[in-house]
């Protein structure tokens, strides 16, 4: 299991122990934490998973794909250097103690 803790844009954060393998949007879905709508299914279509990525990470994160890059630029929320889609990151034990935080509006 990885803790991955995500940060709400009023600074309540939630930690939680997620499944290797899963989505940081599956895992924040499941878990009912709030601000990750993610209305395709994570199909990479909605841009509604948007979150930003503790920088730290970013290299165990690896490199967005053009998809995702566009859609990034369709985001309610600003986007930053930090942007990406939680649908597209996949839970490693190399993300352990990652913070994700949550932009205040998806849609
Ligand atoms: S769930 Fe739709 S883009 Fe991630």
């Amino acid at each position: 299991m990885t803790t991955v803790t995500y940060r709400s844009s009023d600074g309540a954060a939630r930690e939680i122990e997620a499944r290797d393998g899963s989505s940081l949007m599956e895992v924040a879905v499941k878990d009912g934490v709030p601000g990750i709508v993610a209305e395709c299914g994570g199909a990479a279509a909605c841009a509604t998973c948007h979150i930003y990525i503790d920088a730290g990470f970013a290299h165990v994160v690896g490199e967005l794909d053009d998809l995702e890059d566009e859609m990034l630029d369709d985001t309610v929320g600003e986007r930053r250097d930090t942007s990406r889609l939680a649908c597209q990151i996949i839970v490693t034990p190399e993300l352990d103690g990652i913070v994700v935080e949550i932009p205040e509006a998806q849609q």
